[in-house]
């Protein structure tokens, strides 16, 4: 099969940065789904690995990375149950295992979901990585309380990033929350009311534009981008008991104590926790899948995608991270293989 890796960690710009090759077929066993690929989406995952997996070194064969895809089941594992040959299914893999970025991929079906019936393979792309990120945040993390939350603020940083575009949709539709989202530019701020904001504010004004919105202080904040350079201002503006879910990090320890008076909760999300560890609980993601797959045939959810780039070519994969690793990323860039 064809597959798109690389052996260095170079540069996007580099010629060798991404390398076309040929690679066997994988056969599927236990709870694996072989799945021959329509469509993939990029996410800062791609770049940040790609950029570190053989710093220093290279490899003997190619890395194969990519998460997000959509495709068609052509062969199950023997501990299979939930998917048949020809199903149409979307799902955002394991950081464990190789990638998406290749025209077959095994993948185990318990974190994998049905292709929503309504979107083309594009479309659906889009969707996994970032939807499971936004609804565990949301539902499993802060345990948004759809009967007694209703009147509550969420303040969700980089709105109209992947993860914000669909996790200002989820706090909105389902979570029945008021969503303030932040962006910069008239394009970003226009997406993140396009998606369902109520308030959109400039992150670098972010304390200023809040107290003018009427709402200097939030009971829930989810950070998309920069948990450091945050912190002391989601500290400041969180209501007491309220809730910070991240789903960045921060390359130095953090002073969790300025959150004690407030009796202020602050979550980690990541997504691949659960097939990492294998978690007794992998298959949520297979729900949660399915669940934001009846949302978006039934229009209660739209697609986050922006961009899609025909042709699993180098030169797209090249195009797809440059886009990403911009940080100026508006929604999610899709190939079309
Ligand atoms: N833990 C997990 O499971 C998980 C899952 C998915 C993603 N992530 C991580 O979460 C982060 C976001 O991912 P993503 O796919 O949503 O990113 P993305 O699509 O690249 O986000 C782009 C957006 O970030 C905004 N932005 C740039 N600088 C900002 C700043 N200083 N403050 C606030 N917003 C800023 C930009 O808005 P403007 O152009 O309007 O400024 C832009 O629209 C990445 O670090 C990613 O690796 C983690």
């Amino acid at each position: 099969m064809k597959a798109i890796g690389f052996k260095e960690s170079l540069p996007i710009s580099e010629p060798n940065s991404f390398i076309e090759f040929e690679t066997e077929k994988p056969t599927p066993s236990g709870h694996d789904l072989l799945v021959k690929i329509a469509a993939i989406s990029v996410n800062p995952i791609d770049y940040k690995i790609r950029q570190k997996a053989a710093q220093d070194k290279v490899l003997d064969t190619p890395k194969i990375i990519g998460w997000d895809a959509v495709g068609t089941v052509e062969a199950v594992g023997d501990k299979t149950s939930r998917f048949k040959v020809g199903d149409e299914v979307f799902y955002a893999g394991d950081l464990t295992r190789s990638g998406s970025n290749a025209e077959y991929q095994l993948v185990d079906e318990r974190i994998v979901g049905n292709k929503p019936k309504s979107l083309n393979v594009a479309e659906a792309a889009a969707i996994p990585l970032t939807g499971l990120t936004a609804y565990e945040s949301l539902f499993d993390r802060i345990r948004v309380n759809l009967k007694t939350d209703q009147r509550k603020t969420i303040l969700i940083l980089a709105g109209a990033g992947g993860v914000g575009s669909i996790a200002i949709q989820l706090a909105k539709k389902i979570g029945n929350l008021t969503v303030i989202a932040t962006a910069s530019r008239p394009e970003s701020i226009q997406w993140c009311k396009d998606r369902g904001a109520d308030v959109v504010v400039n992150h670098y004004k972010l304390k200023e534009e809040l107290k003018k919105a009427g709402h200097q202080e939030v009971d829930y904040i989810l950070d998309c981008v920069d948990l450091e350079g945050y912190w002391d201002t989601m500290a400041e503006i969180i209501k007491p008991q309220g809730h910070i879910v991240s789903i960045t990090g921060s390359s130095k320890p953090l002073n969790l104590d300025v959150l004690k008076t407030k009796s202020v909760t602050f979550s980690w999300e990541l997504m691949y926790t659960r097939s990492m560890f294998t978690t007794d609980d992998i298959a949520r993601q297979h729900d949660i899948l399915n669940k934001l797959g009846d949302l978006l045939d039934a229009g209660t959810l739209h697609t986050t995608r922006n961009t899609t780039l025909e042709g699993f070519t180098v030169s797209n994969l090249k195009k797809a991270h440059e886009m990403q690793e911009s940080g100026k990323s508006i929604g999610k860039t899709v190939i079309r293989f």
